[in-house]
């Protein structure tokens, strides 16, 4: 037999074992409920458009009976999602529960790095028990390499985490450092310490599900940014969320072909009832205004008095973000600052316009709150904001007061179009709070309080309780019929997209975290 041919049989006889390896994993996770790495990726990616690298690479030899599997703990490699590059990495909990050794973090080092080079995005399927325990010191270093890297990257090409599975340790600090982390119900689960470590320091008794699976992620702490009940849907959100965004962050997210006008784009106004008293959703009058009424929402069941998510316009990509009046009437709270503070950071690095959609009636009133430092939580949306340098709109929908007003995409911050609708109040205060304080004297001198103070009332709402004090000193650029609104917003968008604003040179600002 001739070398290459000899060569020819290893390498087959070599893929077959590997098959077989496959198949013994597919029924593995198969009987768990979840997809081989394989699988996963091959969902993920455009059909047959994955190249996997490393499949060979393992652990040197070591200490006499340390595992040493083929390939090791991950599958990596990159191919295509509609068309685009993207880079792959999928942990393989088959093989020593996916634990993470020098070899995995090497590999995985490997594509992050094509990922940097080539500008792509990075997606990694996450399914770990941590840091491989026979690997010692040197598994951390593994993650050391992952680590440093999720770091290098960040802001440079966007990295997704599918959390599959349960990952713990290392395993769940990883994809906390990446843009987006995506959750499965039942699933999976990320916890630094889990239960059994906590039973012991702490007493505390809970279970894995309550204490770290996707719906408290997606509730409670905000660590997921989004929530599905199968892989299959984890990997469509994760789809549809490298749509919007861009290759790197030297490019633009790829135009979609313009979208439908929602029908009822004209009505949008009527969604908003003008007794400022009574709620609304103002996910309508989102939907009721992007292409197709496709909105993407980011961290939809965490800090719910605030809203975020992508969608487009005239087959833009933007982010927006606004005011929940459904919810605890849109008040802005720690969590809420920092959901919307983050996004604006994350369309930001990835040069996605924003869009403010804001109805506000000011920041959450409550010794907890104080406590609890709304003072330099609430402050991270006001510098992300004003920091921002990507195309800057802002909707005045119904009220904005006080300091809420400022954080909520003013002009004064260095918002690029600022638009009222005619029922905005844009003010210090609401009427009452302002008659209470203004009138003071003139209520206690009045023969009749009540009918002095309906008066007040009136003539604050008249005089100061509209756009237009605003439109006057220039701070919004303009009062719209709502009806005008998506066309306004198209054209604002179109007229600002080559924007160009100089940062001043430094090694980075100082966002108080
Ligand atoms: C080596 C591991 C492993 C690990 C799991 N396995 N975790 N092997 N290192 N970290 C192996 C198991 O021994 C088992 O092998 C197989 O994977 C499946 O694990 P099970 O326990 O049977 O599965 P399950 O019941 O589903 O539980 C999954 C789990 C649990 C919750 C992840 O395995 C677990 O608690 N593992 C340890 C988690 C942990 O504390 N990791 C270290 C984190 S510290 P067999 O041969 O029996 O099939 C860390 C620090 C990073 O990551 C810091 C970086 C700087």
């Amino acid at each position: 037999m001739s070398g290459t041919a000899e060569g020819t049989e290893q390498l087959l006889a070599r893929r077959a074992q590997a098959q077989e390896r496959e198949e013994l994993a597919r029924a593995k996770q198969h009987e768990r409920g979840r997809q081989t790495a394989r699988e996963r990726i091959d969902r993920l990616l455009d059909d047959g458009s994955f190249t996997e690298v490393d499949r060979y690479r393992r652990e040197p030899l070591g200490a006499p009976g340390t595992p040493r599997p083929e390939g090791d703990a991950v599958v990596t490699g990159h191919g295509t999602v509609d068309g685009r590059p993207v880079a792959v990495y999928a942990q393989d909990f088959t093989v020593l529960g996916g634990s993470v050794s020098l070899t995995v973090g090497q590999k995985v080092a490997k594509v992050m790095d094509v990922a940097a080079k080539a500008g792509m995005p990075i997606v990694g399927i996450n399914d770990s028990g941590g840091a491989r325990i026979q690997g010692g010191l040197v598994a951390l270093t593994g993650y050391g390499e992952i680590f440093r890297r999720n770091v290098a990257l960040s802001g440079v090409v966007p990295q997704l985490s599918l959390m599959m599975g349960p990952c713990a340790g290392g395993a769940a600090y990883s994809p906390a450092m990446t843009d987006f982390v995506l959750m499965v119900r039942q699933s999976s689960y990320m916890f630094v310490t889990g239960p059994e470590v906590i039973r012991a320091v702490t007493g505390e008794r809970v279970d894995a599900e309550t204490l770290g699976g996707a719906d408290t992620h997606a509730t409670r702490s905000g660590v997921a940014h989004l929530a599905t009940d199968s892989e299959d849907e984890c990997i469509e959100d994760a789809q549809a969320l490298l749509s919007f965004l861009p290759s790197n962050y030297r490019s633009l997210a790829p135009d979609a072909p313009p979208g439908a006008a929602p029908e009822g784009h004209r009505d949008v106004g009527r969604i908003v009832p003008t007794d400022p008293q009574r709620s609304y959703d103002m996910r309508n009058v989102i939907r009721n205004i992007v292409d197709d009424e496709d909105f993407l929402e980011i961290q939809p069941e965490w800090a719910m008095t605030m809203i975020c998510g992508f969608a487009r316009l005239d087959g833009v990509a933007v982010g927006i973000y606004g005011n929940q009046p459904q919810v605890r009437a849109g008040v802005i709270d720690i969590d809420a600052s920092e959901k919307a503070a983050r996004f604006i950071r994350t369309c930001n690095a990835y040069n996605i316009p924003l869009v403010c959609f804001a109805d506000v009636p000011g920041y959450l009133p409550g010794v907890e709150q104080e406590w609890g430092g709304i003072i330099r939580h609430g402050a991270k949306l006001i510098f992300a904001w004003t920091e921002a340098t990507v195309p800057k709109l802002t909707i005045n929908t119904r009220k904005a007061y006080g300091g809420a007003y400022g954080v909520m995409g003013a002009k004064q911050l260095l918002g690029d179009v600022n638009l009222a609708w005619p029922q905005a109040e844009l003010a210090v205060m609401g009427a009452e709070g302002a008659v209470s304080v203004l009138g003071r004297r003139e209520l206690k001198e009045a023969a009749d309080p009540e009918a002095k103070r309906a008066e007040l009332l009136e003539r604050y709402r008249r005089e100061l309780l509209t756009p237009y004090p605003a439109a006057e000193r220039g701070y919004v650029d303009d009062v719209i019929d709502p009806a005008e609104t998506r066309d306004k917003l198209i054209a604002a968008l179109h007229a600002l997209r080559p924007k160009f604003q100089d940062v001043i040179e430094r090694k980075h600002s100082n966002i108080p975290l």
